[in-house]
């Protein structure tokens, strides 16, 4: 039995919990909720999945940085995904954890069904490793200067033992495969760019590693754990039952479409496929690659400081505003900038200009020329029939962009019919016809026809937006048919007359550049001024406390670097008639030599400790900033052994 024609299965990548999410990945996931509830509404039985990828060094580096078992520093990271998939109005109908029981297992047994196959085998692997990406090159790829081809980073060489993959088995019948179907790598451009990939030669895959523990054993072995692509990859698989769920796999397998950043294509349209014929299952349907969305001083990153916060813009923009931002600025498959400007600008003319004027013309009019109720129509003339025509044809125009995904197309059709319905109130001139006699038949029909407009568009607007077509349901008495709305309901026609449009103020109110940036610097000051009283506030401590403190004047003597590390060096000092050895982690900012002979300050009372192996009795003083160290020394001569106070 192969997968039912009513179903559409989609997926965003699981993003790693190594930190909070940003707008880009805010990006991938509307759009995947944006298709997921277009298909809804064509009748489509759809799964929609989203989830963390929470295994690998990557991620157990990030957990100990915080000082936190890995489950627990996932457990509190996936939290906040969930509360921005909340926030941003994203129906997911499950999330999975590569951390869940019932995955792991499966990944085991995709694990084993392959070394059973033959298309696994151990070996050792020496080979140049990006830890970011996870991801192992081969010499051709990484160039002279020995950088990752995907992030940029300086790759490392790595020796270590490891089963591998055979994928080039498998390689000719991919490109076939390729070949056959041009619509399984979208977009274009880059379907060609993995076909030469391909051509390239496909090297044995290293699947997994003995470097760390965060992951899921090897089956076969318990000194590996299965290297996080194969782990990751599976999700598409274990989250709609592959060997636990036969009836809801059969349902929902092959998936429909796989939406992916251009990043992590390579992966899900090379290693995915492969990972797929070497367990028999069929490949896909689609791979959407698309573009990067950056900050305006280029690629989004923590370290850059320029990391756009989804959180923040819905709180100050709300959320139907921030998704049709996503959707609507940067065709699907190109990368786009990023600014707020550019955000306000488009509520402004597209939401509070076009559409909520719109609203707002027609509802008061309404109000005013038929006290609220709305008219039935009467004949129709020529300006109508354009008007009636236009939104037809617009039906159309926004499915034929939702299939090939082209939300800004769609978008664009749609908002050329909000724009003509806006004209048709100038053609139409109601205000002439409500002030003279014998015209209220054809006051009726204009007016019956913009509330239809306005029907029509609410209900277009639904894999899109998610209040918008409420309130406008609302405001023009029709809110339980829009909210059932499927597709079908987009004929001309419908419209409920029997009820009363209420009348509400402006759905998207015009926001002032000026005043919006001005606001938010003020709120920046504010903010801090108040996190440095706390922190004052905390941190005052007693005279008594400080003087617990035994501050001395030392004299370096003796200074040699800990081996196997870079930061430590052990001192031997002199406190006068005292010797004393200290470790101290200023290696990246001392030599040896400069120290010898230096007076410093150190805290001659703190409880000895062995770092490295060393014996540490005490601890010098030094400030630093965000990028060095400098030691603090006494200005003037003093003797070996004073107290500082
Ligand atoms: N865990 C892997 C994916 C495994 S899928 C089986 C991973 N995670 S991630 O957290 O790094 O997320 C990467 C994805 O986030 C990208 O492919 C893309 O969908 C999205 N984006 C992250 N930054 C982005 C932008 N600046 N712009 C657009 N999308 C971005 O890779």
């Amino acid at each position: 039995m192969s997968k039912k024609d009513n179903t559409f299965y989609v997926t965003t990548p699981i993003y790693y919990p190594s930190d909070s999410l940003h707008i880009g990945h805010a990006y991938t996931t509307t759009a995947a909720d944006s298709i997921t509830r277009y298909k809804k509404m064509q009748g489509f039985d759809t799964m929609f999945l989203t989830g963390s990828d929470e295994h690998g060094q990557k991620i157990e580096r990030s957990a100990k940085n915080s000082n936190k078992e890995p489950k627990k520093y996932v457990d509190e990271v996936v939290k906040t995904f969930k509360e921005l998939w909340k926030a941003l109005d994203i129906e997911y109908d499950y999330f999975i954890r590569t951390t869940e029981k019932r995955h792991e297992q499966v990944v085991q047994k995709i694990f084993k069904k392959l070394y059973d196959k033959g298309d696994i085998y151990k070996d050792k692997y020496e080979g140049w490793y990006c830890t970011p990406c996870e991801t192992f090159w081969a010499e051709r790829h990484i160039g002279e200067e020995n950088l990752c081809p995907d992030c940029n980073r300086p790759v490392e060489w790595v020796e270590e033992e490891s089963y591998f993959f055979e994928i080039s088995k498998y390689a000719d019948r991919l490109l076939k495969h390729i070949e056959d179907h041009p619509e399984f790598i979208q977009p274009e451009s880059r379907r060609n760019e993995m076909i030469s990939f391909i051509k390239q030669g496909l090297d044995d895959l290293s699947v997994s590693r003995t470097t760390f523990d965060w992951g899921v054993p090897v089956p076969i072995d318990e000194n590996h754990v299965i290297y996080v692509w194969i782990d990751a990859l599976s999700n598409y698989i274990t989250a709609i039952g592959y060997l636990t769920d036969e009836e809801m796999f059969k349902k929902y397998w092959p998936a429909d479409l796989h939406i992916v950043g251009k990043d992590i294509l390579r992966f899900h349209t090379i290693i995915w496929p492969i990972i797929l014929m070497a367990l028999d299952l069929e490949l896909p349907k689609k791979v959407f690659g698309h573009g990067w969305l950056l900050s305006e001083s280029g690629k989004m990153s923590k370290s850059r400081g320029n990391v756009v916060d989804p959180i923040e813009l819905i709180d100050d923009f709300g959320v139907d505003s921030i998704r049709y931002y996503l959707l609507r600025e940067v065709p699907f498959g190109t990368d786009g900038t990023y600014t707020t400007e550019s955000l306000i600008q488009r509520i402004n003319s597209d939401l509070a200009n076009d559409l909520g004027n719109l609203l707002n013309r027609t509802v008061s009019m309404v109000e005013q020329y038929f006290n609220g109720s709305i008219p039935e129509p009467d004949e129709l003339n020529e300006v109508d029939q354009d008007l009636i025509n236009t939104g037809l044809q617009t039906i159309e125009n926004v499915a034929k962009h939702m299939d090939q995904l082209k939300y800004t197309h769609a978008l664009e059709s749609l908002w050329n019919f909000v724009r003509r319905t806006n004209k048709y109130i100038d053609q139409t001139e109601p205000w002439i016809l409500g002030r003279e006699e014998g015209h209220q038949k054809r006051l009726g029909t204009v007016l019956y026809n913009l509330l239809e407009s306005l029907r029509l568009i609410a209900i277009m607007l639904k894999p899109f937006m998610i209040e918008t077509p409420y309130e406008i349901g609302r405001q023009i008495g029709d809110v339980e048919q829009i909210n059932n709305a499927g597709w079908t309901a987009l004929k001309w026609g419908k419209l409920n007359t029997n009820v009363k449009v209420s009348k509400a103020e402006p759905i998207f109110p015009r926001i002032d550049i000026e005043e919006y940036f001005d606001k938010k610097r003020k709120g920046e000051q504010e903010k801090t001024m108040s996190k440095e009283n706390n922190i004052n506030k905390e941190k005052l401590v007693d005279f008594e406390t400080f003087q617990k403190l035994d501050l001395r004047v030392a004299e370096v003597l003796e200074a040699k670097k800990i081996e196997n590390s870079n930061k430590l060096i052990k001192l031997q000092v002199s406190l006068g008639e005292e010797k004393r050895q200290l470790v101290a982690g200023i290696a990246q900012d001392y030599e040896e030599e400069e120290l010898i002979n230096k007076k410093i300050v150190i805290v001659a009372n703190l409880k000895p400790a062995t770092i490295f192996g060393v014996k540490s009795n005490g601890m010098i003083l030094a400030a630093s900033d965000q990028d060095k160290l400098t030691l603090i020394t006494p200005e003037g001569p003093i003797d070996n052994g004073s107290k500082v106070k």
